[in-house]
């Protein structure tokens, strides 16, 4: 079975979908989750599904310690669901070819440093934009910069919030998401 670690900072809804969707099909499990706050979300879903958790902080962020950790779990992927943090070049020579993450917009639009949750569907929605979506990808050693997996759009009324706008992301996110990884553990 394969094991995948994820990274989050937040509420974890995504981290949520993919341990729902593994332990439907069996198929794969999430044997770490590592979070750089100590009060996110995720680590609530990490207790309750009694999955192991980290907590780093920058100085042990990319250290050959955490890279030892995690690779004490053989992760097939290396999830960042929600991961405000850019990866250091030695996670990303740790693990080439995955580390993969999830953008709640259509990149290239709306990506790089500070586009993230709110401020990227603020800006769409400013924007007068028909439509948004979502972007899966690798990740390099720029932001939101690697390789595009899976994009999966959704259109938007002339009268959408940017809260309704997310909510709409985020359906796209859970649902895409958990397929995205499993069509890679397919390879
Ligand atoms: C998602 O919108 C994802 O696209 C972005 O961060 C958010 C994480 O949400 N990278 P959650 O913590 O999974 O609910």
């Amino acid at each position: 079975m394969h094991s995948l670690v994820v990274f989050a900072s937040g509420a974890g809804s995504n981290a949520a979908a993919i341990i729902d969707h593994f332990k439907k099909n069996g198929k794969a499990r999430v044997s770490l989750i590592v979070s750089n706050k100590a009060e996110a979300g995720v680590l609530d879903i990490a207790k309750r599904e009694e999955i192991p958790f980290l907590i780093i902080d920058r100085k042990t962020f990319g250290e050959t310690m955490l890279i030892e950790q995690i690779n004490d779990h053989k992760p097939s992927l290396i999830i960042l669901a929600g991961f405000l943090w850019k990866i250091p070049e030695t996670l990303i020579h740790a693990f080439p070819g995955k580390i993969i993450n999830i953008h709640p917009a259509l990149l290239p639009s709306y990506g790089g440093k500070g586009m993230y949750g709110h401020y990227v569907h603020d800006a769409v929605i400013a924007a007068k934009d028909a439509e948004s979506g979502i972007t899966i990808h690798y990740v390099n050693e720029h932001y939101d910069e690697g390789n595009t997996i899976l994009q999966a759009r959704c259109t938007i009324a002339a009268n959408d919030t940017p809260a309704e706008l997310a909510k709409n992301i985020h359906k796209l996110e859970h649902f895409y998401f958990p397929r995205a990884i499993e069509f890679l553990l397919e390879g």
